[in-house]
Order: C-alpha cells, then structure tokens, then sequence
C-alpha cells in the first residue's frame, strides 16, 4: 500500500500589503515588483499586492504586480462595499491568475464601535460582497476580521453564507494577536466541525504577532486541518507584525515528523527575500531573529563549535544551505573580470541583470575589490541593489570630501549631479553626517523631515562596507533610501539622495489619503 501524501498547504504572503501597514515601511513601485518577482520565485503561492482603494500608489502596485506576475495567483485587499470591490477588480484586471480578497468584522466588539452596524446588517454584507466579488473572479477569499474574538455561533453562520456565496477561501485571523495556540486550534476544529459546507473552501489563518504567537498560533491551525497560512517575509506587519513566513515554512519542514505537511517554498531563496524585503523597508533584522537573523546559524561557544565541527547536528536542526545560506563558490577579488563576476551574479541569484547595470556594478566592484581585502557576497548583493535603485534618478551622487574630527569645524564638500548638471557646495554641521545632509539641503532645497538615520555593516571587519538607510517624511509621505560604501559618509550621503529621489517621484503622484486594512 502506497503512504498517503502529505497535505499541501498554501503560503499567502502579505509583505506588500499587511507588511506595507507597518509604520515607514512604505515601499515604490518599482520595490513592491521587485519583492513579488522573488516571492514568486521562491514559490509563494498567493502573492497580496496591496489594497487598491486606500490610495492611487496602492492600486498602481497591484496592478504592475498584476501584470508581470504569472506563476502565483496576486490577490487584491477589498472591504466589503461595491466601490472597494469594484476598484480592486479593476488593479487585478491583466492578472493571469487573480484573487479578491474581501473582509468586514464579525466580532461583538468591532461590529459596535467600529462598523457600527448590527450583526444582521453584517450578515447581510458577507452574502452580498462575496456574491458581488464573483462577478470578477471564481477565486475569491473571504475574512471575518477579528474572528478569533467573535462570537461562535454568528462565526459559523457567517462562514457558511460565505462559502454558499462562493468564497473558495475562509481567512480567519486573530487581527490583534490575541489567541493563544490551544485555544486557536479549537477554534478551527469548531468551524471543521460545525460549518456543514466547510470542505467547498480552504481555510485559512493569518495571525498577528502581538504577544509573539503568531507562528505558533497558525501551526495551531494547521494540525487542525487548515490550508493556508497567511505571513510576511521578516514578519513585517501591523503593530508586532505578522506570523513569519520563514518561520512557518522551516517549522513544517524541520518537523516534518509531527507536521506531515508540504509548501512549494524552494527554502534556498529564503535569505535572499529577508535581505531585500529589510533593504527596502530599511528595517534590520535583529541578529537572534529564527531562521534570518545574522547569529541563526552562528556558534559562538567552544562547546557548540567542537560539537558542530564533529557532526552538524549535534547543534544544528536544519541547514545554513537550506535557507540559503551558502558556502561561495566563487571567491570574488581585485583579479576578478567580468565573465566570473556575472557567473558570481547568476550563483547569488540575480540572472536577469540588464548590460547598463552590469557594467556600472562591475566598475563599483573593482572600486571596492581596490579599497577592501575581502570581498563577500553580501557586499556584492549590497552593490547590486544600490545600483538597481539608481537607475533613471534625477539626483545622482558624484563626489564628497568630509573635515571631521574632534578640532573641527566639520564640513562637507558635496558634488551632485542634478537633472544632468554637476553642482557643488559646502556646508558645515554638528558632525560630519549633518554637515553632509545639510550640503545636499543647500544643492536641492526642500523642507523633508529626517525621520530615521541607521547604519549597519554589511559583514564584519573595520574595512566592512557600511549600508545605511534614511527615512525622510513630507506632507505624510514617508520613503526609505539605502546607500552603502566603505565610507559610512559616502553611504549616507547616497542614501539621502537615494530617499530624495524617491520624494520627488511620489510628490508627483497625488493620492487620496490612506486607508488602512481596519478603517
Ligand atoms: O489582520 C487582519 O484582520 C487583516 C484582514 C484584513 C485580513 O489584515
Ligand atoms: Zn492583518
């Protein structure tokens, strides 16, 4: 007799959309299309582009996401008005495979003070926003915001007039991370086992990390019969974030044993998906995080170590390699040309690199490979992506000489191209990096708010390039802009006008103010 297949489940990943609701982790166009192609590389099987009513850059994404992504299905967010529908339809319109996603709230607590509306009038609104969905795509998914602190009996009828509407999909979340993991699976067993047309739909589970349960809440579910999992890349998301899909998709194949499940996640592209997601957001990783912290696979004492070189798993359950950690092939230097710097290239995952963006990052990298003993993976990564971002910018750093020190006055001379036309200045400030922020406020004047000043090196050692990230806020609008160097001022100065560029584009576009997931 042939053993039983393990059960499949789905990973719905939300980065671009709960993930997006976390506060200054705004992302543009071009970064939003650039996580989906790795998510779905990677194998995720729902990709959530964003939610198109809340604002015009919202429904721009999902419809670029909607138009390149082919492999997995993009779904739109929508609350439960025709007009949210109706403009979610629309971003999703050139998807080869496309998902509504369409909620309101079923708990006592939110349908009082938040919607206002009696159950019944709610009731009546699940039927009608899933049957109005249809008319666009057979694929819809329905979600009781709130639900794991609704009331059981109108969850089931809910649940129930969802699936006979024709929701092929029933969320579940614990929108304020609420839950604890026992009782969350009961929950689920409940509705397996009360709600008469459950097995027409999957069900899913999106949880909130609030009191750090969220991974163990959604596992909760799925030993409970629950098909998909809804998660972001780092857990990015709402307030303590969203359930981890790293996490969730190490957890089921690490315990295969007691979790006899299966994803379609090539694991390997695990680390590249974090770096990029907290590249862009400019939200570090912290080094102890589970599966992508920087020390997830370190051991530093003597014991671990002397058990680790005698047999891995004497304190390793999975491997470096599985999320993609891996031991380099190509040892890259100042020798290096061109040809194994492009096979360097394919082996760190980036295949598709256009010949303009070759050769400026190859003349970076021979810069650097003349400054810098080693060069590391994780420098050419950081080259790679900077120069990715500044393509087509109107703002483009050229040169910067810094007077710092403990005798003063610190100043900086600044060289920019702007709009095509070299420009100079100095200026001088409370330390090197304000001095250079304040040269770039005298070459293109402007009125942002610094909101967020970080550095971070990109792998050990005083010769490390330093990757920093800026936040800068006007009129409500917030954008993040990385720049990296072996010169920590350099990078700074390359990651304000990395930011600028990006102000300057999103002041272009007017939207109408945003929504959240929960308004
Ligand atoms: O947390 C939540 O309830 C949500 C829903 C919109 C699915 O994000
Ligand atoms: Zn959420």
């Amino acid at each position: 007799m042939s053993a039983q297949k393990p059960r499949r489940i789905r990973i719905f990943d939300t980065t671009l959309r709960d993930g997006e609701q976390s506060p200054g982790a705004s992302m543009n166009l071009d970064e939003k299309l650039r996580i989906a192609e790795v998510l779905e590389r990677m194998g995720v099987d729902v990709i959530e582009a964003g939610f198109p009513i809340a604002s015009n850059g919202d429904f721009e994404a999902v419809r670029l996401v909607a138009s390149k992504i082919t492999e997995s299905v993009v779904c739109g967010l929508a609350r439960a008005g025709k007009r949210d529908i109706d403009r979610c339809a629309e971003a999703l319109e050139p998807a080869k495979q496309k998902r509504i996603h369409t909620f309101i709230s079923t708990s006592p607590l939110h349908m009082k003070f938040k919607l206002q509306m009696e159950p019944e009038q709610v009731y009546r609104a699940v039927i009608d926003s899933v049957t109005h969905a249809r008319k666009f795509t057979d694929d819809v998914e329905w979600s009781c915001e709130d639900g794991s602190r609704t009331e059981h009996d109108f969850l089931c009828r809910c649940v129930e007039a969802a699936i006979k509407a024709g929701a092929r999909t029933i969320n579940v979340p614990d929108t304020v991370g609420y839950a604890i993991p026992s009782e969350f699976a009961t929950l689920i067993e409940m509705l397996f086992n009360r709600v008469p047309n459950i097995d027409q739909a999957v069900i899913s589970v999106h949880c909130h990390n609030d009191l750090g349960l969220a991974v163990a809440n959604s596992l909760a579910a799925v030993q409970k019969g629950a098909g998909q999992v809804e998660c972001t890349i780092n857990g990015l998301g709402e307030r303590a974030g969203n359930a981890a899909l790293e996490e969730i998709v190490m957890a089921l194949r690490t315990r295969h044993d007691l979790m006899p499940f299966e994803t379609a996640i090539k694991t390997e592209s695990i680390m590249k998906a974090s770096r990029l997601v907290s590249a862009i957001t400019g939200f570090p990783v912290q080094p102890n995080k589970a599966i992508v912290g920087a020390n997830a696979f370190a051991h530093e004492s003597g014991i671990h170590q002397d058990g680790v070189l005698k047999h891995a798993q004497t304190y390793e359950i999975m491997t470096p390699e599985s999320v993609g950690l891996t031991r380099s092939k190509l040892v890259m230097g100042k020798h290096s040309g061109r040809h194994a710097f492009k096979e360097k290239l394919k082996e760190l995952g980036y295949g598709e690199v256009g010949d303009n963006t070759l050769q400026t990052v190859f003349a970076r990298f021979k810069d650097l490979a003349d400054k810098k003993k080693e060069l590391f993976d994780e420098d050419i990564v950081a080259l790679l992506d900077e120069t990715v971002a500044e393509t087509s910018e109107r703002i483009r750093f050229v040169a910067l000489g810094i007077q710092c020190g403990s005798k003063g006055p610190q100043q900086a001379e600044l060289t920019l191209e702007i709009d095509g036309a070299h420009k100079e200045a100095t200026a001088s400030g409370n330390g090197p990096v304000d001095a250079t922020f304040n040269a770039i406020k005298v070459l293109y004047p402007h009125e942002a708010k610094l909101q967020l000043y970080q550095v971070h090196a990109v792998t050990q050692g005083t010769d490390a390039q330093a990757e920093v990230t800026v936040r800068l806020e006007e009129n409500g609008r917030t954008v993040n802009g990385q720049g990296s160097d072996i010169d920590t001022l350099v990078a700074s100065a390359r990651a304000y006008v990395h930011a600028l560029n990006k102000l300057i584009t999103k002041r272009q576009k007017t939207a109408p103010a945003a929504l959240t997931a929960s308004a």
